[in-house]
């Protein structure tokens, strides 16, 4: 990977709904700052693009965002000189369509927010890609979690996906460790059972590494 540009993001959005709250959900972005700093450590020029309050990964250029519009300008600037794009944050699907400019108060009343759909990154991404370069997403599933991970490369248009179960209370969300599968077109490639997120993110490295077209 030494001099390859790798793109990386992490963590979950945060979507205002007044000044103090935001529609969020429990991605710790501990999975993608792993992947950041194994792709550091083989020589890689990493940019990671997160919203999580983690140390920055030794030798990444980071950039802190918060928001999946933040996440998506930030992407979009810098996916033409990437030679790798590993989406690994926790996009939101919806945000509120607009945020109050100061503090809701309570009524006592049904409050309704109503959400409009975000960008998907990754989606709109992936068609623009060269034949030099290697999108990767991740999919979180709780259930048919093979199915629905290989639904969304083929929908989206990517080489690989990373599908975990997000379920199990043991790996995922906010955890320390994770248990992977990755998939391609043909199928599964690779299996990572239950490790630490360090171990997991060398595996899907490995197989970045493996399919990265040569420059
Ligand atoms: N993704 C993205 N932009 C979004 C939503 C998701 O780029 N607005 C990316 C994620 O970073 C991830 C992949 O798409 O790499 C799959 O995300 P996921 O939330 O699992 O899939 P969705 O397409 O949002 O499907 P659903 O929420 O219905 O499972």
């Amino acid at each position: 990977m030494a001099g390859r540009r790798v793109l990386v993001t992490a963590g979950g959005t945060r979507e205002p709904i007044d000044p103090v709250r935001y529609v969020g959900n429990r991605s710790s972005g501990k999975m993608g700052h792993a992947i950041a700093e194994a792709a550091c450590a083989r020589g890689a020029a990493v940019t990671l693009v997160t919203t999580a309050g983690l140390p920055a990964p030794a030798g990444a250029e980071v950039v802190r965002v918060a928001t999946a519009a933040e996440l998506q300008r930030a992407v979009e600037d810098r996916f033409a000189a990437s030679d790798v794009l590993v989406m690994a944050a926790a996009v939101a699907d919806y945000r509120p369509v607009a945020a109050a400019p100061s503090k809701l108060k309570k009524s006592g009343e049904r409050l309704v927010i109503e959400l409009e759909p975000t960008v998907d990154v990754l989606a709109s991404l992936a068609p623009t890609k060269r034949a030099d370069q290697l999108v990767v997403g991740f999919a979180a599933e709780t259930d048919d979690v093979l199915g629905y991970a290989a639904g969304k490369l083929a929908r989206k248009g990517l080489d690989l996906i990373v599908a975990n179960d997000v379920s199990r209370a043991d790996i995922g969300f906010e955890s320390d460790a994770n248990a992977v599968t990755v998939l391609a077109a043909e199928g599964v490639v690779c299996e990572v059972p239950r490790a630490p997120k360090t171990v997991v993110a060398a595996r899907i490295l490995d197989v970045i590494a493996d399919r990265l077209p040569r420059p």
